[in-house]
């Protein structure tokens, strides 16, 4: 799969630096070059003899070294790549990088290079929440620099949160998207809905849910990075908007599909928010008070638009692939099928989202894809757990390779 394809992996100071060997070795197994670039700070996890022993190619560790210089200078070195992995990125190079600091080899080749940089983050999960490294994150998002992880876990400092780097199949995975199918979907419409709705009860109070947006947004991410135009109707969530996409931003669900068709036509459409089934009937004009009734309110509730079912059953304009998910909390499986046929759509990624599984709100999930069979059953594929950021990956170029087999028609 990256058969050829040359990775210069540069190797930064954190505990994670161990998972990097693996990296290494995964990336060899599947037909890539790796050389390596190591920090002072990363010497002191992991040696240049057990990288250069891995990656077979002698390993880079001195700005200032004349010898290095003459035989592969700092700009060489991205030069002769196809893509830079920062892994581990500590939360000190990912500064320094976001400042355009190039005080060591690392942040110089970091500086120089006109190659795709994709990043995967370690670190205390205090450092990773401090509002420097927010900052420093989302300036790099902005600049098109890709991002893996972290996930969530325990740590090796004892602390338990958002920090751990990206397990190297998802490092390899979102290396695969960014190399193999770059491009694949330019000139392909994607929509996408994320994140949750809010129905007012009355100017200061709603109805809503738990979702996060996360898988939708990383959704949106993963298409643009293939080169799809995407546009990504959200609900209120703390996701910053991807860079790259469209984001149209909506509270209700009657806003949320007015927003869709507006969008229309599209090519893909893939409706991830999880849209409330019901809203107030009549939302109060003024804050509900109180004193104003003995008795308690009670709230009538009107049934919302089903986005999904809605795109799925449009004549003209209907999009060639439409994909819903299942969260569902039992009978994964069978509710799943129900949901394909009820809604008409084509693939339904279904997942477990009960609270034993950390789902909802996680930043991961196991996903299993139904795809429609007309006039058969439903073929399902189960996907093994990953990072939502790895799933939306695999799901672009799972669409992506559809795509090629049955091209979209050109339309007006
Ligand atoms: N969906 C939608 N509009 C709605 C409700 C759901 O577009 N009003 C979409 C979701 O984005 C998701 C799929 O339909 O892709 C399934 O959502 P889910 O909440 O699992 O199903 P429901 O339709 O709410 O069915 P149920 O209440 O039986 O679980």
């Amino acid at each position: 799969m990256l058969q050829s394809k040359r990775i210069l992996l540069i190797v930064a100071g954190g505990i994670a630096a161990y998972k990097s060997l693996e990296l290494i070795r995964r990336l060899k197994e599947r037909g890539a070059s790796v050389r390596c670039v190591l920090t002072a700070a990363g010497a002191e996890f992991v040696t240049p003899l057990s990288l250069g022993a891995l990656s077979e190619d002698k390993v880079y560790t001195d700005l200032f070294s004349l010898t290095d210089e003459a035989e592969m200078g700092h700009i060489e070195l991205s030069r002769d790549a196809d893509l830079l992995v920062v892994a581990p990125a500590t939360a000190n190079l990912i500064a320094k990088m976001a400042a355009g600091i190039a005080d060591d080899l690392a942040a110089t080749v970091l500086l120089a290079t006109d190659k795709k940089v994709l990043i995967a983050p370690a670190m205390n999960v205090r450092m990773w929440e401090h509002a420097a490294t927010r900052r420093n994150v989302a300036c790099l998002e902005a600049d098109g620099i890709l991002c893996v992880g972290p996930e969530t876990g325990a740590m090796a400092c004892g602390e338990y949160g958002p920090g751990r780097m990206a397990e190297p199949a998802d490092i390899i995975a979102a290396i695969e998207a960014a190399l193999v199918n770059s491009g694949a979907l330019s000139g392909t419409r994607v929509l996408v809905t994320s994140g949750p709705t809010y129905e007012p009860i009355d100017p200061v109070r709603f109805i809503g849910n738990r979702s996060s947006g996360k898988q939708g947004h990383a959704i949106a991410t993963a298409f643009a990075q293939l080169g799809a135009h995407v546009t990504l109707v959200a609900g209120p969530t703390a996701e910053a908007d991807p860079p790259g996409v469209t984001t149209i931003h909506v509270e209700t669900a009657q806003q949320m599909l007015a927003a869709c068709e507006a969008t229309l036509p599209a090519d893909v459409a893939i409706c991830a928010a999880a849209v409330a089934d019901w809203r107030v009937a009549k939302p109060a004009p003024e804050k509900i008070k109180k004193g104003a009734s003995k008795n308690e309110p009670t709230l009538a509730l009107v049934r919302n638009p089903d986005i999904l079912a809605n795109l799925s059953a449009r004549k003209k304009d209907r999009p060639r692939l439409v994909i819903g998910f299942a969260a569902e909390t039992e009978k994964v499986e069978q509710n799943a099928r129900e949901k394909l046929a009820r809604k008409q759509c084509d693939w339904i990624l279904a997942n477990d989202v009960s609270s034993k599984t950390g789902a909802f709100g996680g930043d991961s999930n196991t996903l299993h894809l139904f795809v429609a069979k007309p006039g058969g059953q439903a073929k399902v594929e189960h996907w093994p757990h990953l990072s939502k950021s790895a799933i939306a990956a695999r799901l672009a170029e799972r669409i992506a390779t559809t795509l090629k087999t049955k091209p979209i028609k050109a339309k007006s």
